[in-house]
């Protein structure tokens, strides 16, 4: 049977969407792309992402997965590093559930795109730690422990000369100084050396768009562990984000069914002694 959910990925300058095959990882209809509204506030955000879903003819009820770049805690937003602050203390998960009519979980874009690769790419299968690294405007991190996610790691923001790492080698940086490739590969040298002497991972898997270029820099990298490319490029948080939303939904229907077993076990023992 196919498992299928929407997922749809926010970012700084465009948020995307498509429904996702969750049996195979493919988009099952052309992506959707439209620019994130400027300033990108919940409100404005909330209305964007209606939009994008209205454009395509869902079923009722097909679980929605939105990624986020933040720490993202039971659906509410506690950070806004290359956001609009205005998106810290909100509860994403209740504003886009309630301005699109249907339920969505929303998750932190970095472990978004780890999912989809621990499931369809490069970090499937990966014993102990694996580490989904994606140089984008910020860093973002995914670990993961024997498949299993550890949530919200936030490893773009370890301090490296004095400030979070992600100002000194996120892809952005490389861009906005104009360092050539072997000067951004010597800066991802000293960040990489860092995060694999704390956490000494089997396997640094790097995501975020310049991946695609990733020749140009990842032969110059000389680590214990294992570098590779991400293999989902550019679809990796839609597709991570809908199999989450599809994998929460499917707990949520779990856990009510036990509390509903639970009030009716404690109905027929209240029946039995009165
Ligand atoms: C944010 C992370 C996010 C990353 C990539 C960082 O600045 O703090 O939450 O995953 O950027 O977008």
């Amino acid at each position: 049977m196919s498992k299928k959910a929407f997922g749809i990925d926010i970012g700084g300058s465009g948020i995307k969407g498509a429904p996702v095959d969750l049996n195979t990882g493919e988009l099952t209809a052309d992506r959707v792309r439209i620019p994130t509204p400027q300033p990108s506030t919940p409100e404005a955000v909330a209305d964007a992402v209606a939009e994008l879903l209205s454009s395509f003819d869902l079923e009722e009820g097909m679980p929605v997965g939105v990624t986020f770049p933040a720490v993202i805690k039971a659906g509410v937003a506690q950070t806004a590093a290359n956001v609009d602050d205005a998106w810290i203390g909100t509860d994403v998960d209740a504003l886009l559930s309630e301005r699109t009519g249907r339920d969505v979980f929303v998750v932190n874009d970095a472990d978004a795109a780890g999912i989809a690769e621990v499931q369809f790419g490069a970090a499937r299968d990966v014993p102990g730690v694996a580490m989904v690294i994606t140089l984008g405007t910020g860093v973002g991190s995914a670990t993961f422990v024997d498949g299993k996610l550890v949530p919200n790691t936030e490893l773009g923001h370890l301090l490296l000369h004095g400030d979070s790492a992600e100002r000194y080698m996120a892809s952005s940086i490389r861009e906005k100084e104009d360092l050539d490739w072997e000067t951004w590969a010597g800066r991802l040298q000293e960040y990489f050396s860092h995060v694999e002497f704390l956490f000494s991972p089997t396997r640094f898997i790097v995501g975020g768009g310049v991946s695609k270029k990733h020749h140009k820099f990842l032969p110059l990298l000389d680590l214990k562990a294992e570098i590779v490319p991400a293999e989902l490029r550019n679809e990796a948080g839609i597709v991570g984000a809908a199999a989450l939303a599809h994998l929460e939904r499917k707990a949520l229907r779990k856990s009510e069914k036990k509390a509903a077993k639970k009030a009716e076990k404690k109905q027929a023992e209240a029946a039995a002694t009165s």
